[in-house]
């Protein structure tokens, strides 16, 4: 397992398939699921881990964002890594950034509207990420449901000869998906953001039962999150999977989303898949014990 800093070492040391995972570190189980996958099927597994400041339009997100590359690097060498690609601020940013890729209408909804710019900054250092490292496949998690129709977007209209995956959100054992800021929820205000998946699942089991109406959904999540008075809700959405569109029936696959403000200060997101035309729902995977983030035991390491 290298460290290493460049991305003229990163492109040396790459052999074969080369699959990367971009992440901002920090690593949870969510993160390591997308780790095990790139290892079972590439050659050269590179894990890149750079706290991006283009992508935050919060200076205190950015600057209580938590890092430990030590960790970091331990967690994803279990995991079948071959790189952890840690670049300094100069190395991404060498000069001031003038070019930036901007992808309208599936960066324009949800997000793009609550955080300005945001999928700028992200589409821009995962361009800057794809042509420097140049991964065969590279791998995202739904999760991040409109992230990931942006950039498999932004991949297939600038022709990147790279292949995006995306797999399922990763939740704590009760439900919550992981995430690094939930190590910044008070136990009351953790207690308060289960209502976001609650809520969520709550809207999947309607869908399962034949709703398509995208009101009728949100709706559900809704009359769930409203028990939790410390969560406020910034937008609950049905988007279509691939556009990331709002739709107003679901008629083929798309994602339900909401963003939320618990407590004071932690922003959380969180989504589930459902899909009309298989009738199928992705609501993601649960952990059976507590997560690494807690000082829970990797069973890799
Ligand atoms: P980060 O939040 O570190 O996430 C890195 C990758 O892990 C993303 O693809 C994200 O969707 C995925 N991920 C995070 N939490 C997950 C969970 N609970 N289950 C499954 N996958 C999860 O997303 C970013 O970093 C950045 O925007 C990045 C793409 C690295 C660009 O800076």
């Amino acid at each position: 397992m290298k460290v290493l800093h460049t991305f003229r070492d990163v492109r040396e040391f790459a052999q074969g398939s080369v699959g990367l995972v971009p992440t901002m570190g920090y690593l949870h189980e969510g993160h390591l699921a997308l780790i095990d996958e790139a290892a079972e099927r590439c050659e050269t597994v590179i894990v890149s881990v750079f706290v991006n400041p283009l992508q935050f339009d919060d200076a205190t997100d950015l600057d209580t964002y938590p890092d430990d590359l030590e960790r970091d690097v331990e967690l994803a060498s279990c995991h079948g890594a071959d790189v952890v690609f840690a670049p300094s601020l100069t190395e991404m940013y060498p000069t001031r950034q003038r070019t930036t890729v901007t992808v309208a209408e599936v960066a324009d909804a949800m997000e793009g509207e609550h955080r300005r710019d945001h999928f700028v900054g992200v589409a821009t250092v995962v361009t800057k990420l794809f042509s420097g490292v140049r991964p065969d496949v590279a791998y995202f998690g739904r999760k991040d449901a409109q992230q990931l129709a942006v950039v498999t977007t932004m991949a297939a209209e600038l022709s990147m000869p790279v292949h995006v995956v995306g797999l399922p959100t990763v939740r704590e054992s009760d439900g919550l998906a992981l995430s690094s800021r939930n190590t910044r929820l008070t136990p009351s205000e953790r207690h308060d953001a289960l209502t976001l998946s609650q809520g969520l699942f709550a809207a999947a089991r309607l869908f399962g039962e034949g709703e398509r109406r995208s009101a009728a959904l949100e709706a559900a999540v809704r009359d769930v999150v409203i028990g939790s008075p410390g969560v406020q809700l910034e937008y609950v959405t049905v988007a279509d999977a691939s556009t990331a569109a709002p739709i107003v029936t679901v008629t083929g696959p798309a994602f339900l989303a909401l963003a939320a403000r618990v407590g004071s200060s932690v922003r959380l997101i969180d989504n589930v898949f459902i899909d009309a035309s298989t009738g199928t729902v992705d609501t993601g995977v649960k952990l059976d014990g507590p997560s690494i983030l807690y000082g829970g035991d990797d069973p890799c390491c």
